[in-house]
């Protein structure tokens, strides 16, 4: 099968970020968007992270460096990637790499084909696709729920206050939605812990007495 009709049987949508993990030297590990636009994987790589770092060395101007993007079978790996990064370790699997609790993963080449203020502009080339699981799984609005609440904890450093209070909101939205879908206590202790986290992120960069959050 073609690459690019394997990438859209497992779900590749063009003219929409499809989220993934991108894997870099086995150590840089972080959810990624990817963007597709006729057919070429375009994502945009925020300052503050690793791989936003691993980018500005000067020699990655023009080079390639290989990548792995995961599809995880369990949005919780965005989760586990971000605060538990000790308890997903690569593995290789049918030569490429990735995580257990993958359910596909592609090898690319990324390239910085852009500058911008806040972020590079990477294109991605993929070169070979491994689906690893093909078991249905059902669908559950609290996953997807706390992978919207990590996305605006990632950004609330990043924003002014008044946008990350509004992201503080969204958060507690979030949490509403986990509590009203699940009675599980790991997952509402996962979204309780992104709400505490997001509160102490808050309180430290826009740290100011007087309007001080508690999350009481
Ligand atoms: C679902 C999801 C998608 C994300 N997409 C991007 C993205 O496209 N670009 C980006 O720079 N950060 C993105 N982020 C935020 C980074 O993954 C986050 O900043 C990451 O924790 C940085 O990892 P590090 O601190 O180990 O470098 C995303 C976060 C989530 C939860």
């Amino acid at each position: 099968m073609k690459i690019n009709t394997l990438l859209r049987k497992i779900g590749f949508l063009e003219k929409t970020y499809n989220e993934t993990i991108v894997l870099v030297n086995k150590d840089i590990m972080m959810p990624l968007g990817i963007y597709v636009d006729n057919g070429v994987f375009y994502a945009r790589v925020y300052k503050g992270s690793k791989l936003y770092n691993y980018l500005s060395r000067p020699r990655m101007n023009n080079e390639l460096v290989e990548a792995y993007l995961c599809i995880p079978s369990t949005p919780l790996l965005f989760y586990i990637v971000i605060f538990e990064k000790n308890k997903v370790i690569p593995i290789e699997k049918r030569g490429l790499i990735c995580f257990k609790d993958c359910s596909a993963c592609i090898k690319c080449n990324i390239q910085k084909i852009r500058v911008e203020r806040e972020s590079y502009v990477i294109k991605l080339t993929p070169i070979k696709v491994v689906v690893l699981k093909k078991m249905p799984r059902v669908y559950h609005r609290f996953e997807h729920a706390i992978v919207e609440a990590l996305v605006y904890y990632t950004k609330i450093p990043y924003v002014s206050r008044r946008k990350a209070l509004e992201y503080l909101k969204k958060i507690l939205w979030c949490r509403e939605i986990v509590y009203h879908s699940t009675y599980s206590r790991k997952y509402r202790r996962i979204i309780n812990n992104i709400v505490n986290r997001s509160i102490d992120v808050y309180n430290s960069v826009f740290n100011n007495k007087k309007s001080k959050i508690t999350g009481k």
